[in-house]
């Protein structure tokens, strides 16, 4: 299994004395060197970790795949339409949210995000929308051209062990299982670290994980290419 980090936590560690260190496009560095297939960075609306700068540069130094994680608004289009990431993932925002706390709501949006959809994808950037593990949000997925799907896999994270943690990795498995019937390629995300990461790891139609926080959290204390090789490590395992 394919392991993308997120990178948006270095940032906020930068932002929190507004300061230049430290460096997310060094720790992106770092981070491909330790075996990351991905870099995912969240450029916000309000610009609270990841900035256009940081963007630009990730642009131009990352070699394996650049996926830029953006709400579906005018203001990020024309921004992914200038650097063209390799991926656009995108996903609900809400200004007063710690994190984003859920999957985009497809169903409901499907009129305008199939037009924004496909904008994108004629400048050959492909589309992941990161959605809940709910069959008609994935069917709805389909339904607007996107060949790449980002399992929200935050609710199984966040349950303590046992029944409602185990109801949520089954609801991801079916949610994996429909998609690939599908035809859809999909990855999944949102609070996984390197205990709860091993359940998810056995869902044989998941080929990527995108994993920030936790990974940020190891980083500090062991390093970036430590921790990145320890997820990566896991990872193979599975
Ligand atoms: N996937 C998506 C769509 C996200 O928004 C995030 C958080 O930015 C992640 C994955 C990574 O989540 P975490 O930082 O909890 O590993």
């Amino acid at each position: 299994m394919k392991l993308a980090v997120n990178v948006d936590h270095f940032a906020t560690i930068r932002e929190a004395r507004q300061s230049d260190e430290p460096e997310p496009i060094l720790a992106a560095l770092l981070a491909e060197q330790a075996g990351a297939e991905g870099i995912v960075c969240h450029l916000r609306g309000d610009r609270r970790h990841i900035k256009e700068r940081d963007l630009r540069l990730l642009r131009d130094v990352i070699k394996t795949k650049l996926n830029l994680e953006m709400a579906a608004t005018a203001e990020m289009k024309k921004i992914a339409l200038k650097i063209k990431p390799d991926v656009v993932s995108l996903v609900p925002e809400r200004p007063e949210e710690l994190t984003t706390e859920g999957g985009l709501n497809v169903i409901a949006s499907q009129k305008n995000l199939a037009p924004f959809i496909q904008e994108l994808v004629k400048a050959r950037i492909k589309i992941s929308i990161f959605v809940d593990p709910d069959l008609k949000q994935i069917q709805a997925c389909h339904k607007v051209g996107v060949s790449l799907i980002e399992i929200n896999t935050g609710k199984y994270a966040d349950a303590k062990p046992g029944r409602t943690r185990q109801k949520a990795l089954r609801e991801i498995q079916k949610a994996a299982e429909y998609g690939h019937e599908l035809g859809l390629e999909i990855h999944a995300g949102h609070g996984l670290d390197y205990k709860n990461v091993l359940p998810i790891m056995a869902i044989s139609e998941i080929s990527e994980l995108s994993i920030g926080f936790s990974i940020v959290a190891r980083s500090a204390l062991v390093g970036v290419e430590l921790a990145v090789k320890e997820m990566v490590a896991l990872l193979e395992k599975g």
